[in-house]
């Protein structure tokens, strides 16, 4: 079946995260966002897809810093709260009644409850007509270490992180579970050596 254009966001799961920022004046955001992609290996810049009236974009350029906070599939009520359209001034942190969590690279606070924070800085804005891309520098990250099994691997199926596919006419929240196959990066390559093995 050959899918009509606006039903081809469809094929593809993405991941949901929160975007916490604040503004110039101190108010305190947070929303939900699924256009977000690691910029490669190991997680040194991640690339976030916005369109042009969201508060969240605002707060970036003027402060240049953001958490992307992976919430786990129990926050999906949280995340809903975030996802309407409050006027810059409502401080989200109350209205979804979210626990800050002190960030050590950046103002804006972390999530509490979530999996992990990624403290990130703005590095280049790519505007384009109707969305702009944001590239952010990874500038710390952590981790619940109770979701965080002794390789230092995200034990997902506990951890349960949030996922979406979309539909015609909302989303359904998702999680992963495990195909019972794991591979190594070697297989990747004829030799079995992988060039980013050993990079801290
Ligand atoms: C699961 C989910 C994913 C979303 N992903 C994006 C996204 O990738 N880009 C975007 O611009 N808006 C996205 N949105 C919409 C914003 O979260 C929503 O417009 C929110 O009100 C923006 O808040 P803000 O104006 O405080 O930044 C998403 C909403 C949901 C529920």
């Amino acid at each position: 079946m050959i899918l009509a254009p606006r039903k081809r966001e469809q094929v593809l799961p993405q991941p949901v995260v929160l975007i916490s920022t604040i503004s110039k004046d101190g108010v305190r955001n947070a929303a939900p966002w699924s256009n977000v992609t690691p910029i490669l290996r190991p997680l040194d810049e991640i690339l976030v897809v916005s369109w042009l009236k969201r508060d969240t974009l605002e707060n970036i350029r003027q402060t240049g810093e953001f958490v992307v906070n992976i919430p786990p599939v129990g926050m999906v009520k949280e995340v809903m709260i975030c996802s309407k359209n409050y006027p810059p001034q409502v401080d989200e942190f109350e209205v979804a009644n979210l626990t800050p969590r002190h960030s050590v690279k950046v103002r804006p606070p972390g999530i509490d409850g979530c999996l992990a924070w990624v403290e990130c800085t703005l590095v280049e804005e790519i505007l384009r007509q109707r969305y702009t891309l944001i590239i952010g520098k990874v500038v710390h990250l952590e981790a619940d270490d109770r979701f965080f099994n002794e390789k230092g691997e995200m034990d997902f199926e506990k951890a349960k992180p949030l996922s979406i596919i979309l539909g015609d006419e909302g989303m359904s929240f998702t999680y992963s579970t495990y195909s019972e196959r794991y591979a190594n990066y070697s297989e990747m390559f004829l030799d079995r050596s992988d060039p980013a093995a050993g990079q801290v």
